[in-house]
């Protein structure tokens, strides 16, 4: 990015945060024509913002990764999508000869044996598709909100993301779950039903699991290791 022509971080965070989650993004995507891209793990705030880029027309590009192993609910309310807006969500996979290696190596469910083989699997079926998804654009709009985790509390609104050398935008930050389920519900935004059934942050099927009343929005992820590791690679906190 050129920062002689475009504003700075500190300027784009000073905007955006004063914004509303819609002009935000129609303000990054007329600043950044085609560079702007939305990873959708069709989470309940990411389809809200799927639902403003849609019906709003904006030149935002929408890209899921696609691991390989995400719930059935998941493809539902992916494909309910499609057809709800009439639009195409772009899938990112696993790069072949990579995750046939780690499982003919390894076996198929390798993330339980420790942390190690827990995060080469997510390297593989995630950051790495992740690093291609990103490349080329100045903009990656996501879902984060500081509601998911104590480590979470201090994300900006706009950042600097060191590992894929891009500007990342939440528009939702601090937006409440309460608040995003009544926009889901007043716009009828087709959601995933995991929701319904005490399923709150939801990845992998192997590696998510229902939470109960009083647990951590992400205890339900990856809950058989120490909550310190509980990070895939796609974002440092
Ligand atoms: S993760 O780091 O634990 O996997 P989390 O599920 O909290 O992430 O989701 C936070 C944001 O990361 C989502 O709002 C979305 O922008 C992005 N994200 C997570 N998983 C995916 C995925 N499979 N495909 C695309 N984006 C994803
Ligand atoms: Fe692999 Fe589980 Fe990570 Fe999905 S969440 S990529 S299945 S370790």
């Amino acid at each position: 990015m050129d920062f002689n022509l475009k504003p700075s971080l500190t300027d784009l965070l000073a905007v955006a945060s004063s914004m509303e989650p819609a002009d935000g993004l129609a303000y990054f995507s007329n600043l950044f024509p085609n560079k702007v891209t939305f990873s959708s793990s069709f989470s309940e705030e990411d389809q809200v913002i799927t639902h403003t880029i849609l019906d709003k027309r904006l030149n935002i590009e929408i890209f899921t990764l696609d691991t390989g192993r995400i719930f059935p609910e998941t493809y539902s309310v992916w494909s309910r999508t499609n057809e709800r807006y009439n639009t195409t969500i772009r899938a990112y996979f696993p790069n072949d000869a990579s995750i046939e290696k780690y499982v003919n190596k390894k076996g198929p469910n390798a993330f339980y044996n420790s942390v190690a083989d827990r995060k080469a699997c997510c390297f593989i079926r995630k950051v790495e598709p992740l690093h291609r998804a990103l490349k080329g654009k100045s903009i990656w709009v996501t879902g984060l909100r500081t509601e998911h985790s104590p480590e979470r509390k201090n994300l900006e609104v706009v950042e600097w993301d060191e590992a894929n050398s891009i500007i990342k935008y939440n528009p939702l930050l601090h937006f409440t779950t309460e608040t995003v389920k009544e926009i889901i519900k007043k716009n009828s935004i087709p959601y995933n039903s995991l929701h319904d059934k005490g399923f709150v942050s939801i990845g992998c099927a192997p590696c998510t699991r229902a939470i109960v009343a009083g647990e951590d929005f992400r205890a339900g992820r990856w809950w058989w290791e120490d909550s310190s590791k509980k990070e895939c690679g796609l974002h440092a906190r």
